[in-house]
């Protein structure tokens, strides 16, 4: 039994790790890892608290996938509910559908139950505010301003590739032998409104297949979506590479790709073995796991793999 994430996921770690001790499934503990930090004001990057998009609202995109039968959920853009990985899951259980977005999927989140809350804390509000206030000088239409604050996002690395550009990636190995991976996320700060990112499209942002592993991304949602990251990696373990094979070659494929703005990624793998490991395009970036003789959660340093820098 094993529990690995990003680092933010340190809060859901231990809730997950109690479900499949209990014997539960790793979806359940993928899921309910995942609401504690959807739940927390203070990750400005998943669910309560997240940053908004361009015009104030926050929007949110999550995915749930099962290894044990390759079936998967997502929602994309979705306002006001706190917790989008339960509304994917059950898009998964309950729906002829892989992936709702917007308005449909708020209205399938009414229909199941779950219960709308404002997601705009007051600090989120004022870091939206004071990003706007130096992006959006001389610059009238949305997508103007999001070029702006996108060049001022390629000059701080740090923002880009932390906190504004966070996620939370979950993967689980349960007692079964099943796997499961959910990522959610508030996406890209500032983005135009309809972005949708990696961690809701299935084979960017997230991948699980029993027979060979799970993965899941954060960073630049746009370059996981370009070359099927998670995908990459469970067919790289497919091919024989173990999980620091996999990750690395994954990331590598990223070099490739140019992009105007920036570049940014990290990635998790977790084998159906249990052996895990996860990689950063950040020097000092960090991951979290769990297994079953962990008595509290453990960090370890992501291997850096460079990709390709913001070409301009
Ligand atoms: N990786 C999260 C996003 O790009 O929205």
């Amino acid at each position: 039994m094993n529990i690995i994430g990003s680092s933010n996921a340190r809060v859901g770690l231990p809730i997950g790790m109690a479900v499949l001790r209990k014997g539960g499934s790793a979806l359940d503990a993928v899921e309910l890892a995942i609401r504690a930090v959807e739940s927390n004001p203070l990750d400005h990057t998943v669910g309560l608290g997240g940053l908004p998009n361009l015009l104030g609202t926050v929007e949110l995109d999550a995915s749930i996938m099962d290894g044990s039968t390759r079936t998967a959920g997502a929602v994309g853009g979705v306002r006001r509910f706190e917790h989008p990985i339960s509304i994917a899951r059950r898009v998964m259980q309950d729906l002829p559908h892989a992936f709702l977005v917007g308005e449909g999927a708020e209205r399938f989140a009414l229909e199941c139950g779950f219960e709308e809350t404002d997601l705009l804390t007051a600090e989120a509000q004022e870091i939206y505010q004071r990003g706007l206030r130096d992006g959006k000088a001389g610059a009238p239409h949305a997508s103007a301003v999001l070029r702006a604050m996108v060049g001022r996002l390629a000059m701080q690395p740090e923002r880009a590739s932390g906190k504004d550009a966070g996620t939370v990636n979950v993967l689980a190995l349960d007692g079964h032998g099943h796997l499961a991976a959910g990522v959610s996320t508030s996406g890209f700060a500032w983005k135009y409104p309809g972005r949708v990112g990696d961690s809701a499209v299935i084979g960017a942002g997230n991948y699980c297949d029993n027979r060979y592993g799970a993965a899941a991304c954060t960073g630049r949602g746009e370059m996981a979506i370009r070359a099927a990251t998670a995908h990459s990696i469970v067919m790289y373990l497919r091919a024989g590479d173990g999980p620091d094979g996999a990750g690395r070659r994954a990331m590598e494929d990223l070099n490739d790709l140019e992009d105007p703005y920036f570049s940014a990624m990290n990635c998790v793998v977790l084998t159906p073995e249990g052996h895990h490991a996860a990689f950063s395009s950040e020097e000092t970036a960090m991951y979290v796991f769990m297994d079953e003789s962990s008595v509290e959660v453990q960090e370890a340093p992501r291997t850096f793999v460079r990709v390709a820098a913001g070409r301009a």
